[in-house]
């Protein structure tokens, strides 16, 4: 089987990612934090330090551990509402955020403006800051698209934001892993990550990071270990936004995730860089298909259609008669595919990680040119 879906989920772990779930299964499934007894603690000790491995991954202050990318997105947009005002983001945006933010716009009387780029392959601060109002309060910008892998310039989006006191709100959810990302340099106030995609961990376990002076409310209620005699939520400890008992085991598949990208980075994008490079070029050049990724752009996520066949109906093909898995459809980035006017068709997407091959790219260039022919 060859396996292009790696914007979706990252298949194929590295071996030192099992064996820290493994360890944490047989090892570590003691509740972090919950009772006072050796394992507990020693548990709550490895789940801290993954936090503070993943604080310095990201340069930022706090992080907390979310059930997924988009509990964190909703935490860090319903976490900040603010009702009466304006939020901007993106026609790159997942429904991750998208829905949070035009959920809570309709309860709370905000106004959303979606800003889309002027230039090809690239979100500018430029797109971004001729929507600002006097009440926009949070800019929310996804760092790169799921659907063509298109890149927003978020260290000047990040700038602007901070010359005009804007919460910004960075969905990391491909770009982690391919691109570095630091908050403070980048004047990010939120980054949400979704690890088992780029960052190679398991899925169920998520990461929003935020700096000190931004207010977060939390969004959900519960045990948290801490404060236990009190029937609200406690104000203060980063555990306030962790009710219910944490995934130990993804938690330390995470951590030795982060170690594997640290140590593999250049290697990794390397690869990624050149596979996605000629699959772009070899794709736009067989009669019929149109490729969305923008040439320049080669961090492993090529949108394509073939002719006005449906997106869906090619991606069955391939797993069907080709044993080849991509997606295709919306990619629940419906405001993407408003822009690029693929509402009906979809796009097909190819998607690559650091494990792929040159041989698999070979097959499944041949397996899109008899496609087309048909
Ligand atoms: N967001 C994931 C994708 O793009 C699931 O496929």
């Amino acid at each position: 089987m060859i396996y292009f879906d790696n914007s979706a989920t990252t298949l194929v772990k590295p071996k030192e990612v099992i064996s820290a779930v493994m360890e944490g299964l047989t090892k570590y499934s003691a509740n972090p934090g919950r009772s006072g007894h050796k394992l507990s603690m020693l548990c709550a000790s490895k789940v801290e330090n993954i936090r503070n491995k993943v604080k310095k991954f990201i340069n930022s202050d706090n992080a907390v551990f979310t059930e997924n990318c988009t509990d964190a997105l909703n935490l860090a947009i319903i976490g900040t509402i603010k009702s009466n005002c304006h939020i901007i983001c993106t026609s790159n945006e997942h429904n991750a955020s998208a829905r949070p933010i035009f959920e809570m716009a309709k309860k709370y009387n905000i106004e959303v403006s979606v800003a889309t780029p002027s230039k090809a392959g690239i979100l500018r601060a430029e797109d971004i800051s001729k929507h600002i109002k006097n009440n926009t309060y949070l800019v929310c910008v996804n760092h790169m698209s799921n659907v063509d892998g298109e890149i927003a310039d978020i260290e000047n989006i990040g700038n602007l934001c901070k010359q005009n006191g804007i919460l910004f709100l960075v969905d990391g959810a491909q770009s982690a892993g391919h691109i570095k990302l630091d908050m403070k340099k980048f004047n990010i106030d939120m980054l949400a990550l979704a690890p088992h995609k780029g960052l190679y961990a398991p899925q169920g376990v998520g990461v929003l990071g935020f700096n000190n002076d931004i207010e977060i409310k939390p969004i959900r209620f519960g045990g948290t270990g801490t404060e236990g005699e009190n029937v609200y939520q406690p104000t203060t400890s980063i555990e306030r936004f962790e009710s219910g008992t944490l995934p130990t085991p993804n938690i330390l598949g995470l951590g030795a995730g982060i170690d594997f990208v640290n140590a593999h980075f250049d290697e990794i994008n390397s690869k990624i860089d050149d596979l996605s490079t000629y699959l772009n070029y070899e794709l736009s050049q067989i009669n019929g298909v149109k490729v969305y990724t923008h040439p320049n752009n080669s961090f492993g996520v090529i949108g394509f259609n073939i002719k006005d066949f449906g997106s869906t109906e090619v991606s069955q093909i391939l797993s069907d008669k080709y044993n080849i898995c991509v997606r295709g459809g919306l990619h629940c980035a419906g405001l993407k595919h408003r822009y690029l006017g693929t509402l009906e068709q979809g796009v097909v997407r190819a998607s690559l990680s650091y494990f792929n091959t040159f041989t698999e790219c070979e097959k499944f260039v041949r397996a899109i040119k008899q496609i087309s022919k048909l």
